[in-house]
């Protein structure tokens, strides 16, 4: 159902976040969900304006969810071949050439962004801030791996001296012409989530194409659609449609025949752990190469909040990293550790600010959650709110009416738990575990890097040393300090965990591209 311009226009797109009690500083609120706003929403899209409004709300009634079939496993195999076939061609296609392609399927998808808005909110339940700056993640991944494989991928003479003078060189001078340089590996298998299911889509599919790999994707068979569309604008920018293929189905179907492939170069997964696992154990039993694989799994992300902390920053912070997007990134805060000594003003503080958060349908413009992706989904957070609402204190629990009022819907919740130990699995929405702590706040983090993910991590302390010492402390690929949590930015704030969290490289840094890439050095007696 869309929304009513005339009612939807005047209400809260970015209305301040009220707080109980009151706080008495400003706030340095940023509901919309891009905490540093325009300067990296490279869709230039504003949705306060109301010009800009306009096409987004006309392309949800005029764009549909592209349909879909799903593939067999005879059908994969003949991708597998024709996959192989087209690697020749394009991995000696020069790089600037696929580079060019990447930038113009970008400049596509950009002019695109209300179409493809609308099918992350039909599709996906994406709010159209959220679907917004996922365009904007999407087309930066592209720009940003054309830009990286240029880059990476030109030839080096070796030696190459760093730092060093000639005179105090000492090392390998051989007399030879020494050349390195990075090659493609032939055909990679990208599954990617619902969560991101344009970004890490475009993300994944974007890094092994500009690397001169040919790709075999399996977008998430709940948002396949969206996939589509890119996979379109890639085709139509250039991309030989051999090179890039769809398969749809599941992971336990699909994704398992993709991964049993002979002859499959790499994997890049993103989704959970366990599933990272089951396809690292496939790989390994297969006869012939050793296949790399590239995870980015979930986390048990906390924030360590200390006494010296501003509690509206913290409040403000939270809201966005443990609810904002139904809590359904993987860099979601999942548990707030508060110092005891402030811990009853932030708890209260938070009570309030999750009130005010508007749960509903995503294609309201007024709408800060929306539901969660499907009914397993919900009823796997039912089981653990049912559970926490047992064994926890309730901090945040809606009414009943306001909770079913769509399929699917779960407005925020919070809970207090007696330690940090009792934190032993991600829950993936909107529902936040908060525990007290006081001591030696380098305690606090030992026991967080014990839950043994590390993808995200914030810290609120008005002392910097602190807040250095706790970050170096952390085995966390992502620290935030005196921030929310979310939103890493692509080529600015390198993404991705370690641990339960993920292998690396990190997605949309330096080193990712490195990783779908053979190295060779060429030898020359001269
Ligand atoms: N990259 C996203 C973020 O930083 C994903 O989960 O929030």
């Amino acid at each position: 159902q869309m929304a009513d311009e005339s009612v939807n226009m005047q209400e809260l797109l970015i209305s301040p976040l009220r707080l109980e009690p009151q706080p008495s500083l400003p706030l340095p609120i940023d509901l919309f969900g891009t905490h540093a706003g325009a300067r990296k929403n490279s869709t230039g899209l504003d949705l306060t304006v109301p010009a800009m409004r306009a096409p987004l709300l006309a392309a949800l009634q005029s764009t549909a969810v592209p349909a879909v079939a799903t593939a067999n496993v005879a059908e994969v195999a003949k991708a597998f071949q024709a996959s192989q076939a087209s690697f020749a061609a394009w991995s000696h296609t020069d790089v600037a050439a696929r580079a060019t392609i990447l930038r113009r399927a970008a400049d596509a998808m950009l002019a695109d962004t209300p179409s493809l808005c609308a099918i992350l909110v039909k599709e996906a339940f994406k709010t159209w801030g959220d679907a917004v700056s996922e365009v904007r993640e999407a087309v930066d991944f592209l720009r940003y791996y054309a830009d990286e494989a240029e880059r990476i991928m030109q030839p080096i003479a070796m030696p190459q001296v760093h730092g060093a003078t000639a005179a105090a060189y000492t090392y390998g001078v051989t007399g030879e012409t020494n050349t390195l340089r990075l090659t493609a590996r032939g055909v990679w298998v990208c599954i990617s989530p619902w969560n991101f299911p344009l970004a890490i889509f475009a993300g994944q599919v974007a890094a092994a194409l500009a690397t001169g790999n040919t790709v075999l994707a399996k977008p998430a068979e709940q948002t396949p659609g969206v996939a589509l569309a890119a996979v379109r604008l890639l085709h139509a920018a250039g991309v030989p449609a051999d090179a890039l293929q769809l398969l749809h189905g599941t992971g336990e179907t699909v994704g398992a025949a993709l991964v049993a492939q002979p002859g499959v170069a790499g994997v890049v997964f993103t989704g959970s752990t366990q599933v990272a696992k089951i396809i690292q154990r496939a790989l390994a039993a297969k006869d012939g190469a050793i296949v790399p694989l590239i995870a980015e799994t979930g986390g048990i992300n906390a924030m360590v909040v200390d006494s010296s902390a501003l509690p509206e920053q913290v409040v403000d912070a939270v809201g966005m990293s443990a609810f904002r997007s139904a809590g359904q990134r993987c860099s979601a805060l999942r548990l707030l550790c508060v110092h005891a000594s402030i811990a009853d003003g932030v708890i209260e503080m938070v009570q309030g600010a999750a009130r005010e958060l508007v749960s509903g349908n995503p294609a309201d413009l007024s709408t800060d959650v929306g539901p969660v992706i499907d009914r397993e989904a919900y009823d796997n957070i039912q089981r653990q709110i049912a559970r926490l609402t047992k064994e926890a204190k309730v901090v945040v629990q809606p009414a009943a009416n306001e909770q079913s009022a769509l399929p699917n819907l779960i407005a925020p919740h919070a809970f207090e738990v007696n330690s940090i130990a009792d934190v032993q699995a991600e829950i993936f929405g909107p529902v936040l575990q908060i525990v007290r702590w006081s001591g030696d706040p380098s305690e606090v983090v030992a026991q967080i890097n014990a839950l043994g993910y590390g993808l995200t991590f914030g810290i609120q302390t008005r002392i910097d040393s602190r807040a250095q010492a706790l970050a170096h402390a952390a085995h966390i690929g992502n620290v935030y300090i005196n921030r929310n949590m979310i939103g890493a930015v692509v080529g600015v704030q390198p993404f991705g965990g370690e641990g339960l969290s993920g292998t690396g490289p990190k997605a949309g840094g330096p080193h990712y591209l490195y990783r779908f890439c053979a190295e060779q050095t060429i030898t020359v007696n001269t």
